[in-house]
This record gives C-alpha cells, sequence and structure tokens, in this order.
C-alpha cells in the first residue's frame, strides 16, 4: 500500500493525534472522513477556500442527504428499525423500518412534486413532534429543495418574518400540537402568519390529526396530507406500492436548509447549511464524539435518544440526521420528561436499549426535583453517556445524573451555526477525564483562538478572552446568511481588526490542561432552558403592546432555567400602572403580547415598570449594570450613566 494511502486509512487512536492530523493536514483527514457517506460523484478538491471566509467542502462532489439517511441503508438494514416516535402528550407510539421510512418519505417527495417545488425551492415546516414532521424533512432534501423548520413555539408574527425571509413555495403543518394534554393549535397561527406575510406560500399542506376540530381550509391553498397521500400512494392507478421519487443528486455545497436563530438585532438570521459538509459532519460525529457503533449490519445498530426538538439544530442534526445517516435506530419523543411520570426517559431507555443519550441540563434540573426513585426504577444499564449541550451544566445536576443512573455525563458545546460540538470530549476516539463545569477540547478541525476582546491578543491560561474559531469553519459549519452574505462576514467575522476570525459571541477561559470553560455570552443573546432568545427580539414583541414606550430585556440567572428574561418598562399612559393592582394587571398583558408576538418560549418572568431606564449618555441601554443589579452583583462602572436614579428604581422594583 502507497503511504499516502496508508495515511487515509489509519486514523489515530490518541484525542491529541486525531485533533492534531484534523487541523495539520486536513485534506487527508476529511478525506477519509468524507468515506463514511455514499457520493455519485467523487469531489475533486476537499476545502475551497479562495473566497474568506467562505468556506466550500468536497467541491465537485455530488450526493444527497436522504440518500445517505435512507436509501443506502435499505440493502442491509431495510427491516431495522430507523424511527421510533413516542409520544406520551396523545398516548402514542409509531415505528419505522428503513424501509417504511423510505416509502414515507418518498409519498410526501411526490406530493411535494406534485405542488410543484424542485431543486433549490424552500419549504418551511411548521409542525409539532410528530414523524410525518421527519417525513417532510428527508423528502425536502430528496428533491434538492432546502427546508425551513421553525419551532412550534413560535407564534404568528415570528413565523411571519421566517416566511418572508424565506419565501417558500409550500409550508406544512398540523392541525395543532399539544403540550401537557393541552391542545395547541398551529393551523390558525399558519393561517394569521401568512395574512402577515408579503411572499405567502402557494400551498399549505395540513397534517390532520383530528386533535383540533374546529380546523379551516381555505380552498385552493390547503391541502390535507391524507388526501395527497391517497393520491400519491399508487392506489389510485391500480398499483399498491408507493411511487419511487429519484433522489436529486447536487453539489456538496448545495443548500440542504435554513435554521433561524437569534442574535444582537431583532431579525433573525437563517443560518444556511451546505449537503456534503454537513452530511460528512455528522457521520463523522456519531461515531467520534457520541461513540455510536452502528456497525456494519442491523445486528450491531445502536439506539440513539436525544430528546430535542425538530426546531432546534440539535433535533435536526441528532433526532434526524446524524443517527439516520449513521444507520442507527433514533428516538423522536414527544412530551415532557415528566409525563406521565419522571420515568419516561428511563423506561424508553429500558424498553429500546439506548446506548446514547443527548439532552439538556434543564431537563437533568427538572427530572431533579421529582422523586429520585424514578432513576432506579427501570433498567438503563444499556446507557454509556448522556451527551449535555445548550447551556452551563453545573456541577450537583452532572453529579446527581451521573450517579442517579450510573451513566458518563459528557458536556458539549456548539452553536446553531457549527450543526455539531465546537468543544466536546470524544469517547470515540479516546475515553479522556473530564472536569465538571468544562466541555474539554476543541473538536477534530475547529482552530480554538481565545482572544482578547480589545486587543484581540491571545490571552493567558485561565484569564477571559473571546471564543473564536479561525476559518475555514470546518464541515457542517454554516455557509453564510441565508440571502446575506455581506451579514454573514459583518456579523461573524468583522470583531476583530487584526485577523478575520469567526467569533461564537461567547466567553471563555482555558486552563493550563487545555481544558475551556464557558463563560456566557459577549453579546445580548440569552439562553432559556437551553433556548437561545435574543434580549431584542423579546423587546420588539413588548413594544408591539399600544402603552409601551420604552423597554429593556436582561436574562437573569434562574436556578431551573439557566436564565429567565426580566423586563424593565416605562409606559406611555403612566395612570395604567398607577397602583399595585393596576401594574399586575399590566404586567400580565405586556407577557400576553409577547405569547401573541413572539411565543411564549419568549414571556418574561417579570415586567417592571419604571420611569425612565438606565442609559449611558449617548443612549446605550446598561443591560449589564441592570443584569447586575437583578442578581444582586454590583452593577459596575456607572461613569457613563445619564441618570443614576434610573439604577435606584430599577433596584427597588427587584427588592420590592
Ligand atoms: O452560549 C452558548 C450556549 O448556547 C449557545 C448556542 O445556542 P444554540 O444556537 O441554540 O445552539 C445550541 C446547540 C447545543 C452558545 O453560543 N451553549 C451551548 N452549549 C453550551 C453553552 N453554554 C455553556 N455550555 C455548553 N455546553
Amino acid at each position: 500500500m502507497a503511504a499516502s494511502s496508508e495515511k487515509l486509512m489509519s486514523q489515530p487512536r490518541s484525542y491529541q493525534q486525531f485533533y492534531k492530523q484534523s487541523v495539520s493536514e486536513p485534506d487527508v483527514f476529511w478525506t477519509r472522513e468524507a468515506a463514511r457517506i455514499d457520493w455519485v460523484k467523487p469531489f475533486t478538491r476537499v476545502c475551497d477556500f479562495s473566497n474568506p471566509p467562505f468556506a466550500k467542502w468536497f467541491v465537485g462532489g455530488e450526493t444527497n442527504l436522504c440518500y445517505n439517511a435512507i436509501d443506502r441503508h435499505l440493502a442491509t438494514r431495510a427491516d431495522q428499525n430507523a424511527l421510533v416516535w413516542i409520544s406520551s402528550e396523545v398516548e402514542a407510539q409509531r415505528t419505522f423500518t428503513y424501509r417504511q421510512l423510505f416509502d414515507e418519505v418518498n409519498r410526501f417527495a411526490a406530493i411535494l412534486k406534485s405542488l410543484g417545488v424542485g431543486k433549490g425551492d424552500r419549504v418551511l415546516i411548521y409542525m409539532p413532534m410528530i414523524p410525518e414532521a421527519v417525513f417532510a424533512m428527508l423528502a425536502t432534501v430528496r428533491i434538492g429543495a432546502i427546508h425551513s423548520v421553525v419551532f412550534g413555539g413560535f407564534a404568528a408574527a415570528s413565523l411571519a418574518a421566517r416566511i418572508d425571509d424565506a419565501k417558500p413555495k409550500v409550508m406544512i403543518t398540523a392541525d395543532a400540537g399539544s403540550r401537557m394534554g393541552k391542545i395547541i393549535p398551529l393551523k390558525p397561527l399558519t393561517d394569521e402568519a401568512i395574512q402577515f406575510a408579503g411572499h405567502p406560500p402557494k400551498h399549505v399542506v395540513v397534517v390532520n390529526r383530528g386533535l383540533d376540530k374546529n380546523i379551516q381550509y381555505i380552498p385552493g391553498r390547503d391541502m390535507d396530507y391524507m388526501a395527497l397521500c391517497h393520491r400519491h400512494s399508487g392506489k389510485d392507478s391500480g398499483k399498491d406500492s408507493t411511487e419511487i421519487v429519484p433522489c436529486e443528486w447536487v453539489e456538496s455545497s448545495h443548500p440542504s436548509y435554513i435554521l433561524y436563530t437569534s442574535g444582537t438585532t431583532g431579525k433573525p438570521k437563517g443560518v444556511q447549511r451546505d449537503t456534503g459538509g454537513y452530511a460528512v459532519a455528522l457521520a463523522a460525529s456519531m461515531p467520534h464524539i457520541f461513540d455510536m457503533r452502528s456497525g456494519s449490519s442491523p445486528q450491531f445498530a445502536e439506539t440513539f435518544f436525544c430528546t430535542s426538538d425538530i426546531g432546534w439544530v440539535v433535533g435536526h442534526s441528532y433526532i434526524i440526521y446524524g443517527p439516520l445517516i449513521n444507520g442507527c435506530t433514533t428516538i423522536m419523543y414527544d412530551g415532557l420528561p415528566v409525563r406521565p411520570d419522571a420515568g419516561i426517559w428511563w423506561k424508553i431507555v429500558e424498553e429500546y436499549k439506548v446506548s446514547v443519550m443527548f439532552s439538556s441540563p434543564t431537563a437533568v434540573r427538572v427530572l431533579k426535583k421529582q422523586d429520585p426513585a424514578f432513576l432506579t426504577k427501570y433498567d438503563t444499564s444499556s446507557l454509556r453517556y448522556l451527551f449535555l449541550a445548550g447551556e452551563p451544566l453545573d456541577q450537583p445536576t452532572s453529579d446527581w445524573i451521573e450517579k442517579g443512573i450510573n451513566v458518563k455525563v459528557i458536556d458539549n458545546y456548539w452553536q446553531t451555526e457549527s450543526g455539531w460540538p465546537i468543544l466536546s470530549a470524544e469517547p470515540g476516539i479516546e475515553d479522556t477525564p473530564r472536569k465538571c463545569g468544562s466541555p474539554s477540547f476543541a473538536s477534530y478541525g475547529y482552530r480554538i483562538k481565545l482572544k482578547h476582546e480589545e486587543t484581540g491578543l491571545p490571552v493567558a491560561p485561565n484569564e477571559k478572552g473571546v471564543l473564536c474559531i479561525q476559518p475555514p469553519l470546518p464541515p457542517g459549519c454554516m455557509s453564510t446568511i441565508w440571502g446575506d452574505d455581506a451579514r454573514f462576514v459583518k456579523t461573524y467575522f468583522s470583531s476583530f481588526k487584526d485577523e478575520q476570525v469567526y467569533t461564537t459571541f461567547d466567553w471563555a477561559t482555558c486552563d493550563q490542561d487545555g481544558y475551556y470553560f464557558i463563560m456566557g455570552r459577549t453579546d445580548d443573546v440569552i439562553n432559556v432552558a437551553g433556548h437561545r432568545l435574543g434580549t431584542r427580539e423579546i423587546e420588539e414583541a413588548i413594544q408591539a403592546h399600544h402603552n409601551i414606550a420604552e423597554v429593556a430585556v436582561v436574562g437573569v440567572a434562574d436556578a431551573l432555567k439557566g436564565q429567565v428574561p426580566i423586563a424593565f418598562a416605562v409606559v406611555k399612559n403612566a395612570a395604567k400602572t398607577a397602583t399595585p393592582e393596576l401594574a399586575a394587571i399590566h404586567e400580565k398583558e405586556v407577557m400576553a403580547t409577547v405569547d401573541h408576538e413572539l411565543g411564549a418560549i419568549g414571556r418574561p418572568a417579570r415586567v417592571y415598570f419604571v420611569t425612565v431606564l438606565p442609559k449611558t449618555r449617548s443612549g446605550k441601554l446598561l443591560r449589564r449594570s441592570i443584569q447586575a443589579i437583578c442578581e444582586g452583583r454590583d452593577p459596575g462602572d456607572l461613569t457613563t450613566i445619564e441618570d443614576l436614579s434610573a439604577l435606584d428604581q430599577v433596584k427597588q422594583q427587584v427588592e420590592n
């Protein structure tokens, strides 16, 4: 064997060597990893970085995400479970083998094609956690179209903004979702959003679950999913098999999806992902980071259980694409971790012999409030690792679950923008010791820099710096902001004058052993129960209330949710908040406005009314000082404040 091909085949077995190869010989490294997926046409170049900071991975290669997630497994895994859907909300369970998933996805692809969706068109998916949402996503990428999944908890105005940005040809929704057994209608929100939108979709496909009896269809625009399924199941033409829709082979950098995320401005950013780079990144992360062993045949296929929602990046990568590309069985769970009781997740682990789980620290903190007997009620011995991400992981929470179910907890750090872990232990390579509160080290491919906020110089060990990534960003990371290359460069690559680096907007330190610690955001993004929200977005939602003149929202530390939004508002008509009773009524009204504009996930925990907001003389809101007061800390340097009494008002309100 020639030396170069030997290099391609052999994979270093220590974290240090593995990481080193990924950054010193990226072409060798990523060529080897790219062999984990199927290409219909091989790539001619590993990475084209001729137009920084834009990176194109696996140039010239042609592939398809759906093919890699389903079709290529049919020869060996047709009868293996691909997707297991469990709903504790509607007390139902459905299981799909790879063959059955193939049929469902093909039928959905045929439906989309019949509605005129083709390569590059957008399909907006506003759905609860049901299998049809997965079929819709996979069907979209099968035909080379681009999906944009909007979390079902977002309200009509937020949905409308995303419709106008993505300009979808077709939208897919359901009559309703369910939370805590309460029906949450989605179709009326879809209708309202489309009414607001400047670029309404031509058609809306509605999955009618029979939950909302008052569902209305708009003739000509709305189509019933079941009726469409019947038309495309082959039965009408006398055949009894599903229509097969060939995969559309796309060049590696063809966009697979857009996923909106919050930033400093009120306008969400459409994170655009490619096809080939994303498939390779996920295919590699399953064995290396998550230590999943799907093996070459179904006997060795393991089950992965990610408790996120398909509306978030974790759901995209690790409920759907990651496990399926790797031939695993994936669990999709619709419900809360405490319904019908706090043993539900462990019951699922026992029943499906789950090997690896992925969840959030908040979810574990929710469980921690319940009877610990649930932790030992079921046999969870199949579980090797519990990966937790999305927000800081505190030691008591980590220790509690680690001991409670005897599992190794792995804190990992990443973002919607990256699509897969930026920092993590990689037990599939080497089971390195972990330090609590640290997501360990840089994942292979990521060249991390901790830069001093002002000078841009590297910080010393244990000194706080801005966590940056030297481009090119590795495969799987965002390729740009949908429709706005200039915003991509300005937002992410323009923080430092000395060099063009990607900034994560997170503070971090690195200790003398190389372990990173995340210290919170550098911008106005907050993290509520692992959900990322922009304080500007919440402020804009509050301002939709007719009596609000001005408002400041800050994220305040919370024992359960990590952070909660707290609002300080100046009203136009002070009579409406003149007494504590009136203020309480007004507070509820403002909260209801946020529910309507943004969705209940953005609802502030408290709305305090003040007559003036703390600002600098140049008019900048002193959010960090407000936040410090809310958390009982020192408000910091106040030499630039315009009116000191404004901070006193904040203090008084919080202390009352
Ligand atoms: O502030 C960091 C925090 O969550 C942000 C990204 O959120 P999102 O785009 O929703 O993606 C979540 C993907 C897991 C980050 O900028 N964050 C994420 N993971 C951690 C974290 N903070 C501390 N520790 C983590 N492990």
